[in-house]
């Protein structure tokens, strides 16, 4: 069969290995389901994207709704990443993951009034609003604490990304941003608020986004209207383009950072900005993989085969959710004809799968598979449906490893409810 293409998860010996370590081996000291990251996948990335930008005054802000343990905030931190939050407990995370408020951007198309006093008074460097009664609350609170709030605009420049429809933000008809059409105005509008400075303009378009024409259509008209502001007087100082850098899972062909650069410098070097970038699932989502071990198999009365697994739509809601494709493997390069099957979870719901209808190497009861490409959106967008423990993370460098959260417990699953009681 066929596995999945990665320099950073390979087979040493017919055994996959993530970096320097076997994955067999941690599945026997940890059990499974395990989601295991490379650290030096997540390095490399950044590295690229930084870099492909290196000419321009830029700043990479990780979007840790992707994969929000502190571990890995901090890998990208150590590197010279900002952080990107979307709520107060992502911001929560990032503080305790040892992150200055300085480095950290508040979004969030639904901010309640404690995030954004808690993002005020901690000092977050931009605090983003997506409407304009957004911007009158953010004003009046930095009124009742004194502040002056580093204020950017997320406008929907209205641009399809191309993208499934469920993580495709940019189209008018999103809930996301302020309509491109009344943006001039609103700008204008919000710079004689008190207790607002108006610092940037930003955008994003949608997720997992694998043709480079959305991003440069979008970010055309945004240059246009950051000049056109600009033109008012009102000193925007930041051009903030998201995240949805599409990345490999099947049989796309993504764009690379190098090639983004190319097409979007040219428009950058006619702006006075420092530009941010927002990437989640570029940074995280071919670092990571999910270790699951097969519980049964079965083949029904009209040959459907299925593979039971002990990971479902808990740790990984993509396929369910989306209908996303990951890459299924044994972590033992095993010597056996391959056959079709549905890989299913133990979760009571008809929904939870795994892959659907994939050509697989026949596999049995107590083989080990890896899932690939589960470093973004997978542990972050985990739950305990079903009374489900949510697995171990462990973080791999080089030949070391160190468990980066460990397996939950039973009382994980019932919180304080038996104080309660
Ligand atoms: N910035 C903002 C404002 C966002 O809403 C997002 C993602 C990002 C940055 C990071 O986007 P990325 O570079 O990761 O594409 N759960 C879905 C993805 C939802 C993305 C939501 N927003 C999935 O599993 O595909």
């Amino acid at each position: 069969m066929k596995h999945f293409k990665s320099d950073y998860f390979t087979y040493i010996d017919d055994q996959l290995h993530c970096e320097k370590v076997n994955l067999s081996q941690l599945t026997e000291e940890f059990g499974t389901p395990l989601f295991v990251y490379s650290k030096n996948f997540f390095i490399d990335r950044f590295k690229e994207l930084d870099d492909a930008f290196k000419l321009i005054n830029h700043k990479i802000y990780f979007a840790s709704k992707a994969n929000f343990n502190l571990s890995v905030i901090k890998t990208f931190y150590e590197q010279g990443s900002g952080v990107d939050v979307n709520s107060a407990g992502e911001f929560y995370r990032a503080i305790k993951a040892g992150v200055n408020p300085k480095d950290i951007l508040l979004t969030g198309v639904g901010k309640t009034d404690e995030e954004i006093a808690l993002g005020l008074e901690k000092g977050v460097f931009v605090i983003k609003a997506e409407s304009l009664e957004e911007v009158y609350v953010i004003n009046d609170i930095a009124e009742e604490l004194n502040i002056i709030a580093p204020l950017a605009i997320r406008v929907n420049p209205d641009v399809d990304a191309q993208t499934h429809p469920y993580i495709s933000t940019g189209l008018a008809e999103n809930k996301f941003g302020i309509d491109s059409v009344y943006a001039y105005d609103m700008f204008v509008e919000c710079s004689k608020l008190s207790n607002i400075e108006l610092v940037g303009i930003d955008m994003h378009i949608g997720s997992q986004i694998t043709k480079i024409e959305p991003f440069i259509e979008a970010t055309l008209k945004m240059a246009e209207l950051f000049k056109k502001i600009k033109a008012t007087g009102i000193p925007l100082k930041h051009f903030d383009i998201g995240g949805g850098i599409g990345v490999l899972y099947n049989d796309e062909t993504p764009f690379s950072p190098k090639e983004l650069a190319e097409k979007l410098i040219p428009i950058f070097m006619q702006l006075d900005a420092q530009i941010m970038f927002e990437p989640g699932r570029f940074l995280t989502a071919n670092g990571g993989v999910l270790l699951t071990n097969v519980l049964y198999t079965k083949t029904n009365s009209v040959g459907k085969n299925f593979i039971v697994v002990d990971s479902s739509m808990t740790e990984l809601l993509r396929p369910s959710l989306y209908k996303s494709y990951h890459h299924v493997q044994p972590i033992e390069n095993i010597d056996n004809i391959d056959f079709e099957a549905d890989i299913v979870g133990p979760v009571c719901e008809t929904g939870d799968y795994i892959a659907k209808q994939r050509e697989i190497t026949m596999v049995g009861r107590g083989d080990k598979l890896a899932i690939m490409s589960a470093g973004a959106y997978g542990m972050a967008m985990s739950s305990n449906y079903n009374g489900r423990r949510r697995p171990a993370e462990i973080l791999v460098d080089g030949s070391e490893y160190k468990v980066i959260r460990s397996r939950e417990t039973f009382r994980h699953l019932i919180f304080d409810e038996e104080a309660l009681l």
